[in-house]
């Protein structure tokens, strides 16, 4: 396995493979063989990336996204910081927002779709997984970074970080990138995603040990709600398993301390707590 040199900012080794199974699998192992808290292993390409969903696909093109994982341990159960998925949205919507706006001068905001979706004008860019085992947190992170298309099934739903910056801005980098470009001989839009996807990286962990080893992330759920997709909007949630068929609608009233979902309902007026459940999109 090769070592990324960036930093990482929980001092822990940055792994990188070409291909894997899913770099779930890899951190598993990569536990099991005593991997400190904070360990990441990145790749190009999954041949059997998960989504958070059971049978749900994380699909990818080699090198347009980012699939990554990071691994937490904590000494107990107990001691794994609540709404932890939520709190790893809000650093990774955060740590692209930096990453637009110094590499390409752009901005846009990154909205949190409860429970684990990173939103840009209304369109996934970035999805978490997160599985726990005792103490041990396997934090799975995608994001959709240099795509400039979808397959039709997701065009509507999905977009990457490329296809949501002003164009224009591209066109500032072309000198290192043709100058980088000669050297690995790659295509363009593979050479925007290679060479600055380590860098996205970076901004991440930065923003992700801040947001859960640091006082700066106590005030969370306030600018987590800052950032929630549809707050104080009309919404349609599928409540559960995707397919247990208990619809709530209502007005998404924000988010609990703990991380779950508040919704005061349209029948009965009364405001309810979900732990896991989808909202729907197609309202
Ligand atoms: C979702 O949106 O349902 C979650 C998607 C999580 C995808 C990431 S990619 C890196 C890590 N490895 C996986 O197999 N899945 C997660």
């Amino acid at each position: 396995m090769n070592i990324v040199n960036i930093k990482n900012s929980f001092n822990a080794p940055v792994y990188h493979e070409k291909t894997v199974s899913s770099t779930m699998d890899v951190l598993r192992r990569l536990a099991s063989e005593d991997a400190p808290h904070g360990t990441v292993i990145a790749a190009d390409f999954q041949t059997e990336g998960r989504g958070r969903i059971r049978g749900r696909v994380w699909e990818m093109e080699r090198g347009e996204s980012l699939p990554f994982s990071v691994l937490l341990r904590y000494p107990r159960a107990e001691d794994i910081p609540s709404a932890l998925t939520l709190r790893s949205g809000l650093a990774v919507s955060l740590a692209i927002e930096d990453f637009a706006e110094s590499f390409y001068g752009d901005h846009f905001d990154g909205m949190i779709k409860w429970p684990n979706d990173i939103m840009i004008n209304g369109k996934k860019a970035a999805g978490i997984l997160c599985e726990a085992n005792d103490g041990d947190v396997f934090l799975g992170i995608g994001i959709n970074v240099a795509q400039k298309d979808f397959p039709e099934h997701l065009r509507n739903k999905a977009t990457s970080i490329l296809l949501s910056i002003n164009k224009e801005q591209i066109t500032e980098n072309k000198e290192q990138i043709t100058k980088n470009k000669e050297q690995l001989k790659v295509s363009r839009e593979q050479m925007i995603a290679s060479d600055l996807r380590f860098l996205l990286l970076e901004k991440i962990l930065f923003r992700l040990y801040n947001e859960l080893e640091t006082e700066a992330g106590n005030d969370w759920q306030i600018r987590l709600e800052q950032r929630l997709f549809k707050k104080d909007e009309q919404v349609v949630f599928a409540e559960g398993a995707a397919d247990s068929g208990k619809i709530v609608s209502g007005r998404l009233a924000g988010i609990s301390e703990r991380g779950e979902l508040l919704i005061l309902t349209n029948e009965g007026g009364d405001v309810r707590s979900f732990i896991s459940g989808e909202l729907r999109m197609n309202l």
